[in-house]
């Protein structure tokens, strides 16, 4: 997720694309840059670091001219750099392109480009856009772009700037945002509203396959086969900060709506094309790697070792490799049994959570090899780790962990299939069933968050209990713990979650009438377990809300209410049933009144011991 935002008029371009930049930094920001064409040639200012870095670069020396692009980065192809901070250019510095998303066939291009004499300055996908610009520019800077557009794969949001048609900026978009904002006798590009609601509410949201030619009195949008189309204005008439969260109230509620987008990025170049294998590129482990290990950690905090106690169950039951999960906190305190024949894997979204980068640093002094599963580029244990797998999540703003934690399961999923792969301890029939249900899951995902009322009515009901128990058996559990943690964390309720078997040793005492009770019923070995777990607290007089898989027409007969997710393997089916209990939380919290995205004495990311 990066920022992109491009300026066309009669006034300077450089002061809306710092302003619009200044609005997307919530999308990216470990480096920034801008291009402005000033009449003669295309001046390129980028910089490592937050927006600041860049302003003060420029302070002294402002780029001049009324044509100009800018970016802000949320890195994913090469680590945050001077070089690699967009804009691109391609050789010749007459064509400059910012993007917002990722080629995913940028390697062969990259080698047939280099095979035809070009050469690059950075480790980016997005340079690739520049050469083939390039390459394939024969006067027609529209049919360049649309040339290029049919060779690159994956996603993107991109503007194409070219000093040798100054009186244009083209853009375009496939599965990430983009907008154009219409002005008097200027028009703006950006990647988000807030971006251009400073200067203009009107705007044209560009769909997937279109194209717009962007010119100081005028803009043109086309479909795929360049045929003009009639494009509805859209007036925006949210607020500068109801536009920074894309509309939603909280960024907690948009990161719970943006995780079907968050997790088709986290597989994205991950599987093969006919979807028989996982392919993690980053890792390249063979038989003798993982033989060389007899056991596995987890270790993380919070949110992320609830996603690590779902990954310890995916591991030993896919690839059958024993491992033990660990809060990261405890770990790096109790001499845990690590040497070189241990790999630890730590989990964490910002990668600068204190505890997990210091079991992280103590794994390693005692030999074990490191994994880290992050979502920040180039933060301290994506450094730190032997290697790294990215969630590919885009920027968490709130505290409560939302997207992280769904991306997490994802690649954890995608690991144990990985390793199963080449322990062989699956059928290869049984790796492409489980590839082919999880590539559902990101439309499943969108399915659970299509009709929030019912969840809207219980958080109004139960949203003043000053206790709730979740119960759950197996993954249910799992996700139980990390419902709880959600509405502890955003709503102030007390809530426990209990693994379903454990009630009848203590905790049954507390369950009396009206005590809301959250019961996941979705695995199918333990299903009739539950149940009876379940009759337990029903017994005691407790409200029971249910959830279950489609398709279940037992539960019902049981408790006081169900939710209903998508059917899927009861292993994928943790990354559907933690929706509901994330709005949950999220309404929960908004009955009682509480600062959702910034809950009482927390911090989003926890550098301190
Ligand atoms: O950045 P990390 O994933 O390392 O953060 C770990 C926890 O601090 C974090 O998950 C925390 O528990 C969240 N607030 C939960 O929503």
């Amino acid at each position: 997720m990066c920022g992109i935002v491009g300026y066309i008029g009669q006034k300077q371009a450089t002061p809306f694309l710092i302003e619009g930049l200044t609005k997307l930094e919530y999308r990216g920001y470990d480096s920034a840059g801008i291009a402005v064409y000033d009449g003669e040639n295309i001046r390129v200012e980028k910089s490592v670091g937050r927006l600041s870095a860049l302003t003060d670069k420029i302070a002294q020396d402002e780029p001049k001219g009324s044509l100009g692009i800018g970016h802000t980065r949320w890195a994913t192809h090469g680590r945050p750099s001077d070089l690699n901070a967009h804009p691109h250019s391609d050789c010749t510095g007459d064509f400059v392109v910012v993007h917002n998303g990722i080629i995913e066939n940028y390697l062969p291009l990259k080698e047939e480009l280099i095979a035809n004499g070009h050469i690059f300055h950075s480790e980016t996908d997005t340079e690739v856009v520049a050469h083939l610009l390039e390459s394939l520019y024969d006067g027609d800077f529209e049919a360049a772009v649309r040339a290029v557009l049919s060779k690159v794969e994956g996603s993107y949001s991109l503007v194409f700037m070219s000093k040798k048609h100054p009186d244009m900026l083209i853009c375009a978009k496939r599965e990430n945002p983009l907008v154009v904002g219409l002005g008097d006798k200027e028009n703006f590009i950006a990647s988000d509203i807030p971006a251009i609601i400073g200067r203009t509410r009107r705007t044209y949201i560009l769909g997937d396959g279109e194209i717009a030619i962007v010119r100081a009195d005028g803009v043109t949008i086309t479909n795929k086969k360049g045929e003009p189309i009639a494009k509805k204005v859209f007036t925006v008439n949210w607020n500068a900060e109801a536009a920074e969260k894309g509309g939603y109230e909280h960024f907690m509620l948009k990161e719970i709506h943006e995780q079907p987008k968050a997790v088709k990025d986290t597989m994205r170049e991950r599987i093969k094309k006919d979807g028989s294998e996982i392919q993690l590129n980053e890792l390249n482990w063979n038989t003798k790697f993982l033989s060389s290990f007899n056991k596995i950690y987890i270790v993380a905090c919070g949110t992320a070792y609830h996603a690590g106690l779902v990954g310890k169950f995916y591991i030993e039951k896919l690839s059958r490799m024993l491992v033990e999960v660990d809060v990261a906190s405890e770990f790096r305190y109790r001499n845990p049994i690590v040497d070189k024949n241990t790999l630890v894997i730590v989990v964490s979204q910002s990668g600068e959570t204190s505890d997990t980068l210091a079991a992280l640093k103590e794994s390693k002094r005692l030999g074990a090899k490191t994994l880290a599963l992050t979502n920040v580029v180039g933060s301290s244990i994506a450094r730190e780790a032997d290697y790294v797998l990215y969630t590919w999540a885009g920027p968490e703003i709130a505290v409560a962990s939302t997207k992280a934690y769904t991306t997490q399961l994802i690649l954890f999923f995608m690991l144990a299939l990985y390793m199963a792969e080449i322990k062989n301890t699956l059928q290869p029939s049984r790796i492409k069933e489980l590839i082919t249900l999880l590539k559902r899951i990101p439309a499943q995902i969108s399915e659970t968050l299509t009709d929030v009322e019912p969840i809207k009515t219980f958080a109004k009901r139960y949203g003043f209990n000053e206790d709730v128990f979740y119960i759950g058996r197996s993954l249910d559990y799992d996700v139980a713990l990390e419902g709880s943690l959600k509405l502890k964390e955003v709503s102030y309720i007390h809530a426990e979650a209990y693994s379903a078997g454990e009630l009848k040793h203590g905790t049954l005492a507390l369950i009396v009438e009206g005590v809301p009770v959250i019961a996941l019923a979705t695995q199918k070995s333990v299903y009739e377990k539950t149940l009876s777990n379940i009759k337990e607290v029903k017994a005691r007089d407790a409200v029971v809300i249910g959830i279950a898989a489609e398709g279940d027409e037992e539960l019902s007969k049981y408790v006081d209410h169900v939710m209903y997710v998508p059917e899927t393997d009861e292993l994928l089916i943790p990354l559907l049933t933690v929706v509901p209990l994330q709005l949950l939380a999220y309404y929960a919290a908004i009955t009682r009144g509480c600062d959702v995205d910034k809950p009482r004495n927390l911090a989003k990311s926890v550098t301190v011991e």
